[in-house]
């Protein structure tokens, strides 16, 4: 496996819209796996092709979340992280509640936002072989989902957000994607 470099603004690749994935053959699976190993080092809980400077709709998304909304114990173990792989995704549904969260982007060092998203979201996408997969992602993953979806149509978290600004040595510790 290969480190990818992840490419920054104003780089004109971050706003350009992906092309689809049409070939699922070995050098898509090298790439995926060197884009879970990229995301993993930077360390971020997403990655979109367009941000290692390809134009491809494939976007790699692992987090975990506690199942419930209650503050977990101080000794309890992290909650497990699930991995997805999504390739050519569309979003097929969204709650129509919305909330405000903090976002930041490995492709913009230095800036968080405010951004409001869907609560949940059902996604259409192919896995890594190609096959057609359902995902219905809530909080937290479900906004990550709504991120990189926004990378493969060359938008960025700047654009919806309500206000930006330099985060603070608290807020450094924000989850980027
Ligand atoms: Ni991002």
């Amino acid at each position: 496996m290969t480190l990818r470099q992840i490419i920054h603004l104003p780089e004109p690749i971050l706003r350009k819209k992906a092309k689809p994935v049409a070939k699922f053959d070995r050098d898509l699976q090298s790439l995926i796996d060197d884009m879970v190993e990229t995301m993993r080092e930077a360390p971020g809980v997403g990655l979109a092709a367009p941000q290692i400077n390809l134009p491809m709709q494939l976007a790699v998304v692992e987090y975990g979340e506690h199942e419930d909304e209650e503050e977990p114990k101080e000794d309890a173990p992290p909650p497990p992280k699930k991995l997805y792989v999504l390739i050519n995704p569309e979003i097929i549904k969204t709650s129509e509640e919305k909330v405000m969260g903090i976002e930041g982007c490995l492709s913009i060092p230095g800036l968080v936002g405010e951004v409001e998203r869907h609560e949940s979201i059902q996604v259409r996408a192919l896995n890594r072989h190609g096959k057609p997969v359902k995902h219905k992602v809530d909080g937290w993953m479900a906004r990550i989902f709504q991120h990189e979806i926004d990378h493969l149509n060359g938008v960025l978290f700047t654009d919806r957000a309500v206000r930006v600004w330099k985060p603070s040595e608290e807020e450094e510790e924000i989850p980027l994607d």
